[in-house]
């Protein structure tokens, strides 16, 4: 983010490579309409998730007002004045044509986005001014939770640079597939303590998951923070992370790091205030007993009906 709050005007001569996040290809206008362009004080500043009709998530590193441990800063739950927001959804493009730009409400960065926490629990929640009818991505169920684990290729996307030493983003949102790695290879990756400054902070499995190939090469950017890592369930997509941090970008042996949003802390604090942005657990297939005997029913079936006389399983 303080990326392009400092870079703004700089010039853009050295264009961005056409694919970015890191590796990725550009999205085509009216696909994953949910995916946020998030402005700070008129400049590009994060991507961000709709996950409820006036609801978008994005990193707590782009809502808190005090900056992050990883610039360098001291993270607190205090919000920038929800009026030097601007959100577009509906739109790949980076300025927002064909898409819906909404003020924001209320801006509310996750109660334990403090400095005893690291870089983790990176979640801010924005309340839109006006509800959309783009349809929201849901989070994932507790059910869902196989659909993230190690080994699963995911989905991120994102408005952000297309490479660690491009000037600026691209003009078009991109996204990418990569897997999510065992918590011990992140936990190798960012071992750094709490104290540690610069891009990468170190992995806290409570309130993060990492995704990425070890050799690297795809990979979410500056930008791409509080952008959605999706989830492949049976029909689409669930959201599962928000894009937070990491060392450069698509580097080797440096995967990126995601708020682990459908699990743990951070989810607990998301259902207290959007709960309508879960995916509904899926009830369990209950084991109905075959023939309920209900008096009208014995009587329909007569007294001798053994269907009706079956034992009631519970
Ligand atoms: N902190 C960055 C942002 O504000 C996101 C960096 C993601 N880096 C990575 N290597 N995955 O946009």
């Amino acid at each position: 983010m303080r990326v392009f709050l400092a870079a703004v005007a700089a010039t853009l001569a050295l264009a961005a490579p056409a694919q970015a996040v890191v590796g990725g290809k550009p999205v085509p206008q009216g696909r994953m309409p949910y995916v946020a362009n998030v402005q700070i004080m008129g400049a590009f500043g994060c991507t961000g998730t709709l996950i409820a009709p006036q609801w978008v998530l994005t990193a707590g590193h782009c809502g808190s007002a005090t900056g992050s441990l990883s610039q360098g800063l001291v993270p607190a739950p205090v919000a920038w004045p929800a009026s030097t927001y601007l959100v577009v959804v509906g739109s790949v493009y980076s300025d927002g044509h064909g898409g819906e730009s909404h003020g924001v409400r209320q801006v509310l960065v996750d109660s334990d986005y403090v400095v005893t926490n690291g870089t983790g629990n990176d979640v801010t929640l924005m309340k839109l001014d006006t509800p959309t009818r783009i349809t929201p991505m849901r989070i994932a169920a507790v059910g869902e939770r196989s659909s993230w684990k190690p080994g699963v290729l995911t989905t991120i996307a994102g408005f952000g640079k297309t490479s660690q030493d491009a000037s600026g983003p691209p003009d078009q949102m991109q996204s990418a597939r990569v897997p999510v790695t065992t918590d011990a290879y992140c936990a190798k990756a960012y071992p750094g303590g709490l104290s540690e400054a610069g891009d990468d902070g170190s992995f806290d499995p409570k309130t993060m998951v990492c995704a990425g190939y070890p050799q690297g090469g795809t990979d979410t950017c500056e930008g791409d923070s509080g952008g959605p890592l999706l989830a492949p369930v049976k029909r689409g997509f669930r959201l599962a992370g928000a894009t937070s941090f990491g060392a450069g970008c698509a580097q080797a042996g440096k995967p990126g790091v995601y708020a682990r949003l459908a699990e743990g802390p951070i989810r607990e604090w998301l259902k207290t205030v959007v709960p309508e942005a879960f995916a509904p657990e899926r009830a369990k297939a209950k084991k109905r007993a075959r023939t309920r005997c209900t008096r009208s029913r014995a009587r329909a079936h007569g007294k001798r009906s053994r269907v009706c006389h079956r034992p009631r399983r519970r």
